[in-house]
């Protein structure tokens, strides 16, 4: 009875930790910044597809047009992908003469987004450009 009671406790705990332990051997993914909330990525991705008009040059889901690349890959041109690095870039933009492709990536985008605009844009950027880091949970089916 004490044999089997210990076997019922001992068998879900090792199940459960199996996951944790087989994780060490992914490769780490970056730890979310602080900033990148639930809440600023969804009004992030908001803005990000409306007033703040990102999509016009890096297009829905940031994957990228003609006019501005795509930022959606985790493959950065024009520095760090820190939440740091990618505010700066949205906040200070980056001059035609530095671009790969003759185009001005415009100060805030070209909008008028506030501080607070601009850090929910970069939490969403952030988001969208290291999801593929982290596997998505599988919905149970
Ligand atoms: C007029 C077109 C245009 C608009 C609007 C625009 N961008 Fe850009 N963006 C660019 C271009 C062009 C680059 C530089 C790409 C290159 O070097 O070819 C860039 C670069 C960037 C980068 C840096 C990419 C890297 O590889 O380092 C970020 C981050 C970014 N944009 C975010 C945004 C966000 C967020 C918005 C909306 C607030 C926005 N952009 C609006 C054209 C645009």
């Amino acid at each position: 009875m004490l044999v089997t009671l210990r076997r019922s406790l001992i068998l879900p705990l090792l199940l459960a930790a199996g996951p944790l332990l087989a994780q060490d051997s992914l490769p780490a993914a970056s730890p979310r910044p602080i900033q990148v909330t639930d809440s600023a990525v969804a009004r992030g991705r908001e803005l990000f597809h409306g007033s703040a008009n990102c999509v016009t040059c890096h297009g829905i889901d940031a994957i990228g047009t003609d006019s501005g690349p795509a930022l959606a890959q985790g493959v950065w041109l024009h520095g760090p992908d820190s939440y740091e690095g990618i505010l700066g870039r949205v906040l200070h933009g980056i001059p035609k003469a530095w671009t790969t492709r003759g185009v001005t990536m415009p100060m805030r985008g070209w909008s008028t987004l506030s501080d607070a605009q601009a850090r929910d844009v970069a939490a969403y950027v952030w988001q969208v450009s290291h999801a593929w880091m982290v596997p998505a949970r599988r919905k149970p089916s």
